[in-house]
């Protein structure tokens, strides 16, 4: 074990007051999927280069920054991408950082195509939680959103095998976006009402450069609930633990629940303890920002845990954000798009 500074002892606290608590890490930019709202095909083509090789974090870089930054208050971790079953031997990082780091909650967050022959596996190596995307039930609602070449039929298999595998509940992740997929969402709702699954429908977010976000395509939570209401009845829950993005509501009879995300209408920056890992090493401090640190560079350069620890420790206490909060106001200054350039992309830090 490395010796710790007597400093890092100390609970560590951003700029307004918010701790440190999750990480979540994107280990790789590619997926096979193209959704138009975070790669679209006509920009991730054949021809398109995604990280070499040598730009991403092994393994071993990975597990040893989980490591270091556990002393500082992290205790969840989520792995994202890009697509992560796509990267090589997933289960083996999952059963490293759980040996290895001491955390006891990794989730993952997939698309679900290639869980048919992972889920098993990801289980036996210790993964705790699964959230799987799903935003329609309807093929060609499917295709215009998540690209042409998989199908929903593949993602429900996902599903299936998951909660074969053991996990329970599985939360599957909807991106409510208005005039693509808003009349589909009771169908959604109802499809999994009663098997335990959670579905958690998702306000249509501005995140990166590259999906032609503006706020006539939200619907908002207060909409959401009100459609999946009319026809499901519903009675808003209490949460399950301080800082949950979602806002959860039962069914009245008792079936199951839903979750709703509410980034836009009813932003949640105050209570955020979220920092995400880039596939190549970067540490960003929010969703929206338009930049990370690297920690690559320092790690390869041969810094000590100490030294890497303190890299974070300042950005965590240096740490302002709350975009979502502050959008209303940015949009009304700069104009829709104004504020977007040079943000981090959603496939490099996996939402
Ligand atoms: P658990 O409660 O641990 O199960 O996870 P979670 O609710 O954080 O779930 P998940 O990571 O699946 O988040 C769901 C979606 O909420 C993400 O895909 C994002 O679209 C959105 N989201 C998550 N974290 C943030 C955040 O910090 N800021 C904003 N604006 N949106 C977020
Ligand atoms: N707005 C809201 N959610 C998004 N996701 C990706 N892009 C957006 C966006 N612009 C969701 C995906 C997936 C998770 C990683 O983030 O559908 O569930
Ligand atoms: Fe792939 Fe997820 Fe991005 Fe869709 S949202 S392209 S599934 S990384
Ligand atoms: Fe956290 Fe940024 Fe999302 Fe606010 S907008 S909740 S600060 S990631």
């Amino acid at each position: 074990m490395p010796v710790e500074s007597p400093a890092s002892t100390e609970p560590l606290r951003d700029a307004l007051a918010r701790p440190l608590r999750d990480l979540r890490i994107s280990v790789t930019d590619r997926c096979n999927f193209r959704c138009t709202y975070c790669m679209p095909a006509e920009i991730f083509g054949e021809r398109y280069t995604f990280l070499a090789r040598d730009e991403i974090l092994t393994f071993e870089e990975i597990e040893r920054l989980v490591a270091v930054l556990v002393p500082l208050g992290i205790e969840k971790l989520r792995i994202t991408g890009g697509e992560p079953l796509l990267r090589h031997n997933l289960p083996q990082l999952i059963r490293q950082l759980r040996d290895r780091t001491g955390i006891q909650d990794v989730a993952l967050t997939t698309n679900g195509t290639l869980l048919k022959r992972m889920a098993g596996q990801l289980r036996r190596e210790g993964l705790t939680r699964m959230t799987i995307s799903l935003d329609s039930l309807d093929e060609d609602i499917f295709h215009r959103m998540n690209g042409e070449k998989l199908s929903v039929a593949a993602v429900l298999e996902g599903i299936e095998t998951a909660a074969a595998a053991g996990f329970a509940p599985v939360k599957i992740n909807c991106v409510v976006q208005k005039g693509v997929n808003d009349h589909t969402l009771v169908d959604l709702a109802r499809h999994f009402k009663g098997t335990g699954h959670i579905v958690r429908f998702i306000e249509f977010m501005d995140v990166g450069t590259r999906n032609g976000w503006d706020m006539k395509q939200v619907v908002t939570g207060e909409e959401i609930a009100g459609l999946i209401g009319a026809e499901l009845p519903i009675e808003p829950e209490e949460p399950n633990y301080f800082g949950e993005v979602a806002r959860r509501w039962r069914y009245a009879d008792g079936s199951g629940e839903i979750g709703i995300i509410t980034s836009v209408s009813q932003p949640f920056c105050g209570d955020c303890t979220r920092a995400r890992l880039t596939t190549d090493g970067q540490l960003v401090t929010c969703l929206f920002a338009t930049g990370g640190t690297d920690l690559r560079g320092p790690l390869r350069a041969g810094a000590s845990d100490d030294e890497l620890r303190e890299i974070v420790r300042a950005i965590w206490t240096n740490r302002h954000d709350r975009y979502s909060e502050e959008r209303t106001a940015i949009l009304a200054e700069e104009g829709e798009g104004g504020e977007r350039e040079g943000r981090v992309e959603m496939y490099q830090i996996g939402g």
